[in-house]
């Protein structure tokens, strides 16, 4: 899988991207605030058999890295083993770099460059 280059980190590309997030039922697990309450969060197992939980996307604390590309990657190709899916055959390479934005904006990474700093 190619990872197309990252367009601004614009407040629309995270609009997009919470479009997207409602599109490909993201919430259907991670919950609709990405907290990983979802509807159909406690019935997952991964593939031994064990209960898995999704991940809570608010911590801003992910598994496989934390950069956009990290994310991007998650999400396209899915997780071996566990129930989280491989999107690459519905997400577009533009829909996908507007999802990260918006799981980035989760955790409040969005916000960072623009808070004011006390003087
Ligand atoms: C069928 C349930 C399910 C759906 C639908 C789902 N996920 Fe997941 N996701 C999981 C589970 C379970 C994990 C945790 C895997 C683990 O702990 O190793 C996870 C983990 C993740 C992670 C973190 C991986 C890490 O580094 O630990 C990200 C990011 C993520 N999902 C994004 C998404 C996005 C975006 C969507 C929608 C496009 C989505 N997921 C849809 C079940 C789901």
């Amino acid at each position: 899988m190619q990872i197309a280059p990252e367009p601004a980190h614009t407040p629309e590309s995270v609009t997009k991207g919470r479009a997207v997030y409602e599109k490909q039922n993201c919430a259907q697990c991670h919950g609709d605030r990405g907290t990983g309450d979802g509807p159909a969060a406690k019935t997952l197992a991964d593939d031994w058999g064990n209960t898995i939980l999704p991940f809570d996307l608010t911590k801003g604390h992910m598994k496989g890295g934390t950069s956009g590309a990290d994310l991007y990657r998650v999400f396209m190709t899915g997780l071996n083993g566990t129930p989280m899916p491989s999107f690459v055959e519905s997400i577009a390479p533009d829909e996908a770099w507007d999802l990260v934005h918006y799981i980035q904006s989760l955790s409040g990474r969005q916000t960072r460059s623009t808070q004011k700093v006390k003087p």
